[in-house]
């Protein structure tokens, strides 16, 4: 039976209208326990979930809904291992990287991550000329990618090594070509990060960075300055990684949920590997949450459920993510893909086309930029945003700077606000004309989550992201989707692959007008494919 079929459902179908019409204003009137009544913190953060449009009644068949779709023992399946993947037929495990016994393998692959991070900080592993290695540069996109991205740039105040880090993804010449005049060889090492090693993007960008070792420091520079991290060893030997150069993880560890696996060797490289294993440790801490607690105290879960209600009940079907600090800068897009690849799916499990919306489109950025922005659209716009705000609450730099930490909690506070309240008050500037009036007003009634953290530390930041990712997994149960494989993206990637020919040969092909139109104006830009270093 489809979750929209189930009487629990239907319940809270019944409660749109009520709640469609009501006020958070009035909700927040009527109830001077709100705020504690829907909020919950753990150890490292406060989820403040009270200026979301619910009341009592609709968390309760909320957390009904949850019991019918027996979350607890999913929730209890994923940890047990039970494969999620059905589609491929592995497992998602990724909470085994970081739990508190670890099997052999994993262990072993951390003992190599943490000597290898010790060894570039110490000076031991140095370049094929002998010089330390001050620069990195991580190759992979998506999964192989994003994670280490974003997680590099929340925890630069943990720069432990004074090591320079590039990340490079897209295959755009200019990026490349600007990043390989700048670099100096002798210093640098190249992380190739992909779990498949067949993915074009990486590889074409790893088969460049090849070439440039080899011609500024010999045919054997890719034996120190060249490193894999990937689950096909054989692949990465075949590229021309040496073995003990190859950092493994697991088919059961899928791409999204990877930063936990030696894809996070890059964090680890910046912040040190202590504190790669409290970033470890402040995930394991939300998967016992998740695990542990009740679903009214549950933040994933509650996490999960609102987005259900936002989405398939009140009809918004996006979420904007606004961190205010710009450590949380890369978020959104890493949310992108969690959200947007785990859970964007048109089929059940069981093959039946769903009838209801799944993932929300995900976008967002740090504010207060974003209140110099799009911010107007949400308080004015025609359509309704839901919006988590994401904030840290003491001061990240130096201490006269208290007064930007707090400006940053203000602005990030009375967006929340705003958005709730609105303005209708301006009826009483008699000075105003009335068209001024209406254009001046903010209706208001928008519903936003904060969350917020005494400060981005490795610990709080794993908390934060696995937080994120079990909200993923609660939806994903709840939709009946699969929300561990990526099928929709493999249609865009065998399509490079029949026009990319086309394209070096400079046909046309016989595809649709607009492709051919397209390939027409680009040969006759004459489009080069040459890339010249000037180093
Ligand atoms: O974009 C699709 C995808 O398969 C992602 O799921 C994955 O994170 C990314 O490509 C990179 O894949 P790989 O790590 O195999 O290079």
């Amino acid at each position: 039976m489809q979750v929209s079929e189930k009487h629990e459902w239907k319940q809270l179908e019944n409660h749109r209208n009520r709640i469609g019409k009501m006020s958070l204003d009035k909700l927040f009137s009527e109830d001077a326990q709100r705020f504690d009544r829907f909020s919950v913190e753990n150890k490292h953060l406060l989820y403040d979930f009270s200026k979301q449009k619910l009341d009592k009644s609709v968390l309760q068949d909320l957390c009904k809904l949850a019991i019918s779709c027996e979350l607890h023992d999913k929730i209890e399946d994923l940890f047990n291992g039970v494969q999620f993947n059905s589609a491929e037929d592995i497992g998602a495990l990724h909470t085994r990287l970081r739990a508190k016994v670890l099997n052999s393998e994993v262990e072993l692959v951390l003992k190599q991550m943490a000597k290898f991070v010790s060894d570039i900080h110490q000076g031991n592993y140095l370049g094929i000329t002998g010089q330390r290695i001050e620069y990195v540069v991580s190759l992979g996109i998506g999964g192989s990618d994003l994670g280490p991205l974003m997680a590099c740039e929340a925890l630069k105040n943990f720069n432990r090594a004074n090591l320079v880090i590039h990340f490079v993804s897209n295959v755009d010449p200019q990026t490349i070509s600007l990043l390989l005049n700048k670099l100096p060889p002798n210093k640098t090492i190249c992380l190739i990060n992909s779990k498949t090693f067949t993915t074009l993007e990486t590889l074409e960008n790893a088969k460049i960075f090849k070439i440039w070792f080899e011609k500024h420091l010999g045919e054997n520079a890719i034996s120190q300055h060249m490193l894999a991290v990937t689950a096909s060893h054989k692949r990465a030997e075949d590229f021309g990684i040496f073995s003990r150069n190859i950092f493994k993880f697991w088919d059961w560890v899928c791409g999204r949920y990877s930063l936990w696996s030696a894809v996070g060797l890059s964090l680890a490289l910046i912040i040190g590997f202590d504190n790669f294993k409290d970033f470890l440790l402040g995930a394991y801490q939300m998967d016992e949450h998740f695990r542990r607690e009740k679903f009214y105290k549950n933040i994933p879960v509650l996490m999960g459920l609102l987005g259900i209600w936002n989405i398939n009940f009140l009809g918004y079907p996006t979420l904007g993510v606004i961190p205010y600090l710009d450590g949380l800068t890369h978020f959104p897009s890493y949310l992108q893909q969690l959200e947007m690849e785990s859970n964007g799916k048109l089929v059940t499990k069981a093959g039946e086309y769903v009838g209801y919306n799944t993932a929300p489109i995900i976008w967002g950025g740090v504010g207060c930029n974003g209140q110099h922005t799009y911010m107007q659209l949400l308080h004015q716009g025609t359509q309704i945003v839901p919006v988590d705000f994401i904030a840290s609450v003491k001061v990240q730099g130096h201490e006269n700077l208290l007064v930007h930490q707090r400006m940053l909690l203000a602005s990030c506070l009375s967006q929340s606000q705003a958005l709730m309240t609105g303005r209708s008050e301006l009826i009483l500037e008699e000075t105003l004309n009335s068209r001024l009036i209406q254009a001046k007003m903010c209706p208001g009634n928008k519903p936003s989550s904060t969350i917020l953290f005494p400060e981005l530390t490795p610990l709080v930041l794993g908390n934060l992201i696995a937080l994120y990712e079990h909200k993923v997994f609660v939806q994903g149960i709840i939709w009946q989707i699969q929300s561990f494989d990526q099928w929709g993206v493999e249609l865009g990637k065998q399509l490079t692959k029949e026009i990319l020919p086309d394209l070096c040969s400079g046909k046309i092909g016989d595809s649709d007008s607009s492709t051919s139109g397209l390939l027409k104006y680009i040969y006759k830009q004459q489009l080069s494919t040459d890339v010249e270093f000037s180093k």
